[in-house]
């Protein structure tokens, strides 16, 4: 049988990870939004590429929350994007509010889902959307580090004028301004950055990618970006599907590993049909270590806000 998909939100985000959902094939998908009528639109017009993407999957659009009823994964990516001179932590209690909404109904309605948390600041919302759930922490989890290592790639790809498929990230941390990159561990095929580049080159490359969302957001002037965020839920979504057991960086629920304790925030993790799998712990240096807990730090003082 196929899985199924609901996607909470269908802005940018969601319609997007809908309309690669659907291209691949990989899973019957749910658009749920609380705008009147747009999500049966944005369905209606994905179901209707089905037929010219050689695709036989359900696209169904939807305001009740009842047609996510046992959804194998839900996506939330409802909330409000961020505007420009907007931070992320700017939208922190109004899309609180959101995600607290969404995980009630999806705890009712698919006890037994995988949630994908996109709703930004991510790794607040989804420590939030475990809390609210109840969900073993192993289902519940945040992207962030996907879109965060995509962009540090496409970067040092058109640095090196080597293909990004080649190249290879791990960031830790907080989602975006707070990430923390390892170049160490950041390798074309195998060979460290660190032999390749300048060291002042790396750091240009770094500071570009954390402000890789503002960057977008200060460009489009209505709106943040999405066609890569969408990529990067994609990559999530057929990981569990296929339990491709891939290797991502995700915001998970941290107890104990890397020294830090109870909170939601990236580190790389396998990713299969549990969910998340385990944890995968790397020796960090003392500089990368402070780095980390700089932006644990940044994270937990959000988490401390909404009081979770
Ligand atoms: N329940 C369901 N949907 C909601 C709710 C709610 N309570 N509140 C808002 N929405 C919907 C809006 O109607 C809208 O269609 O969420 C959608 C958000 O879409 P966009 O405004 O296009 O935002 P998008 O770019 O998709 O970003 C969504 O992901 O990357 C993050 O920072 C971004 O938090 C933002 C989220």
């Amino acid at each position: 049988m196929r899985k199924k998909v609901s996607i909470i939100g269908a802005g940018n985000v969601g319609a997007t990870a809908a309309q690669m959902i659907a291209q691949s094939g990989i899973a019957d998908i749910v658009l749920f939004d609380i705008a009147d009528g747009m999500p049966r639109g944005k369905a209606l017009d994905i179901a209707e590429a089905c037929p010219l993407w050689n695709s036989s999957v359900s696209v169904k659009g939807s305001n009740n929350y009842a047609d996510t009823k046992d959804s194998d994964i839900v996506v939330i990516a409802a909330g409000f994007p961020r505007k420009p001179n907007m931070s992320r932590d700017d939208l922190l209690h109004a899309n609180a509010d959101v995600v607290k909404a969404a995980s009630d109904a999806i705890a009712k309605t698919s006890p037994d889902a995988i949630i994908l948390v996109v709703t930004n600041p991510m790794d607040v919302m989804a420590q939030l959307a475990w809390k609210a759930t109840e969900f073993s922490c192993r289902r519940v989890m945040g992207m962030g580090g996907i879109l965060d290592s995509a962009r540090l790639r496409t970067f040092l790809a058109w640095e090196l004028n080597v293909s990004p498929e080649d190249i290879e990230v791990i960031v830790l941390g907080g989602h975006g301004d707070q990430m923390v990159p390892l170049p160490r561990f950041t390798t074309v095929k195998g060979i460290p950055i660190t032999e390749l580049l300048k060291k002042k080159t790396i750091e240009l490359l770094i500071h570009r990618t954390r402000n890789g969302g503002a960057e977008i957001v200060n460009l489009l002037k209505t709106g943040s970006a999405y066609y890569a965020p969408a990529a990067a839920v994609f990559q999530m979504v057929k990981s569990i599907i296929f339990d491709e057991k891939r290797m991502l960086p995700c915001a998970v629920y941290l107890n104990g590993e890397y020294g830090i304790k109870d909170l939601y925030v990236g580190v790389p993790v396998i990713l299969g049909k549990e969910g998340v799998e385990k944890v995968v712990e790397v020796k960090l240096s003392k500089e990368e270590k402070s780095h980390f807990k700089e932006s644990c730090a940044s994270v937990r003082r959000l988490v401390k806000k909404l009081s979770i």
